[in-house]
């Protein structure tokens, strides 16, 4: 049984850092409570300056790659006793390199995280939000759903498959009052490619990375707008997406590949990309 609260509560996946983070300010600085979940000790400082805005935060940590840590998320929202308002499904990791050699093990954890969480999260979510005709969910996609992924293969098509399931959903929930919006970050100034292990690459080293702030903005709007999508990067790397829209996926997957490739990395900090 749920709660009523006149304050509207979000979840936030990989709100310890990045782009989460930012998307927890987001809600928190506009009036939700959060509950915000990421895997590691750093997500408790997250949260003490979350409470700095003066809203309720629950942070809890769990392995969202695990099919025990979605559940212990899962728990903690029911446990809340209250409805969530917005679902913002962001936690990710690329895992960089030639597909020949890179651990299968860190393959199959990205994909356990980008793309079995995010359903499952979403599966289990959804119905209640229906069931009280309001709700809205925010998928954590990335320009590099547009183009095939040389050297982040498994990561270019987790972001694909969370661009086409947010549109996929979105149409059949039309007329539910909830809404379901896809925000597609370019190269942004995060751990990501660190983690990723993609900072010898054009990507990696491009000076054009944007604000994570100003990518979550962008991204928080939007969710409160009801938009389907959102492409919170710089003017080039939107261009570079509309251009994207005419060329055949080979000649898409050739320019990808000057931008993910190892060892690629130069002083030239002009270069931009989709990550
Ligand atoms: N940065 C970019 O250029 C870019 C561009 C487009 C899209 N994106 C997407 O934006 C999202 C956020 O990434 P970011 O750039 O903000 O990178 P980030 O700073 O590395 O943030 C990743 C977040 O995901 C969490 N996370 C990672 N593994 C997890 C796990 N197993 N269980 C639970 N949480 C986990 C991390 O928490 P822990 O540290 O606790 O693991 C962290 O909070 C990702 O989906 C990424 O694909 C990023």
């Amino acid at each position: 049984m749920t709660v009523p609260s006149e304050t509207p509560l979000a979840v936030i996946t990989g709100a310890s850092s990045g782009i989460g983070y930012a998307l927890a300010e987001q809600f928190a600085t506009n009036g939700f409570d959060v509950v915000i979940a990421a895997e590691d000790e750093e997500l408790r400082t997250a949260a003490e300056s979350l409470g700095a805005h003066g809203r309720s935060v629950l942070p809890v940590r769990c392995d969202l790659a695990t099919e025990r840590g979605v559940e212990q998320l899962c728990a903690a929202i029911a446990a809340t006793g209250r409805p969530v308002d917005s679902l913002a499904l962001n936690a990710g990791v690329g895992v960089g390199g030639p597909f020949v050699e890179t651990d299968l093990r860190a393959e199959l954890n990205l994909l356990a995280l980008n793309i079995t969480s995010p359903v499952v999260l979403a599966k289990r979510l959804l119905p209640d939000m229906v069931a009280r005709g309001h709700g809205r969910v925010l998928f954590t996609s990335s320009i590099a759903a547009t183009a095939p992924g040389p050297f982040y293969a498994t990561y270019a098509a987790s972001k694909a498959f969370l661009y086409s399931l947010s549109e996929s959903i979105r149409d059949e929930l039309k007329g539910t009052g909830v809404t379901v919006t896809a925000l597609m970050p370019g190269p942004t100034d995060t751990e990501f490619f660190a983690r990723a292990g993609m900072e010898d690459t054009r990507a990696g080293e491009t000076a054009h990375k944007d604000d994570p702030a100003d990518v979550a903005e962008r991204g928080f709007k939007a969710l409160m707008a009801g938009k389907h999508h959102v492409v919170a990067a710089s003017f080039v790397n939107k261009a570079m997406v509309a251009s994207g829209r005419l060329m055949p996926e080979p000649a898409k997957a050739a320019m990808q590949r000057r931008l993910t490739e190892p060892g690629k990395g130069d002083d030239d900090k002009d270069r931009n990309g989709r990550c």
